[in-house]
């Protein structure tokens, strides 16, 4: 009898484990969600952040679209800039998106994007420069490639 008691109360702790661990694991939800001049919601920046933010991951909002902006040095971060995403090279064809970029240097968007036949990224600071991707990219995940190793980190001035 004593032995069936303890079992049971083993069962019901290893329950309670079972159970808290899936809160933690909680998969970050497909909310929408995309970024604006002087918000301050985003964290990790030059990150891949499609490494959490993307269906199955924990990060809140599957982005379509992502990264992070520093300045000239591509150290200092580079707040309120902006991203635009066209059809064609140096800003011709269609602009397709236009991602502002938050108090903390990052850019995100959960709307979907159609990458399938490449865009052409280009980057605004308060300069006014464009600065424009020569080729294209059919993957949303900026930081992926700039990550401040293999390819530099983006930046406009
Ligand atoms: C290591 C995993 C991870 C990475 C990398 C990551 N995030 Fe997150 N992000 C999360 C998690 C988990 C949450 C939800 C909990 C929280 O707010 O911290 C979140 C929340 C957010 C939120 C708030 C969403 C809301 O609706 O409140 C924003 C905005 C955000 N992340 C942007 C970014 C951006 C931009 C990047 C890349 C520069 C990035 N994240 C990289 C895991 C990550
Ligand atoms: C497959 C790797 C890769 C991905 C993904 C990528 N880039 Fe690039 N990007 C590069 C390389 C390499 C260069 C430098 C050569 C060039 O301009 O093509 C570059 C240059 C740039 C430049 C000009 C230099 C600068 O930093 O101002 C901008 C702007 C830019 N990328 C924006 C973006 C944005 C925004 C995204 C995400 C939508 C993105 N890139 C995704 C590889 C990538």
């Amino acid at each position: 009898m004593k032995k069936i008691i303890i079992s049971a109360v083993t069962l019901a702790l290893a329950g309670a484990l079972v159970l808290s661990q899936t809160a933690c694991e909680k998969e970050g939800s497909s909310s929408s969600n995309t970024s604006n001049y002087n918000e301050n919601e985003s964290h990790n920046m030059g990150q891949n952040c499609m490494n959490c933010h993307k269906s199955g991951g924990q990060g809140d909002g599957w982005f379509t679209a992502a990264g992070t902006m520093y300045k000239a040095d591509l150290v200092t971060l580079q707040p309120n800039s902006t991203v635009y995403l066209y059809t064609g090279a140096n800003g011709t064809g269609n602009l397709v998106a236009t991602l502002e970029v938050d108090a903390k240097g990052n850019f995100y968007t959960t709307n979907a994007i159609d990458f399938s036949g490449g865009l052409y990224p280009a980057a605004k600071g308060p300069s006014g420069t464009m600065h424009y991707m020569s080729q294209v990219t059919r993957t949303g995940a900026c930081n992926g490639c700039h990550n401040g190793s293999t390819t530099d980190h983006l930046y406009c001035d």
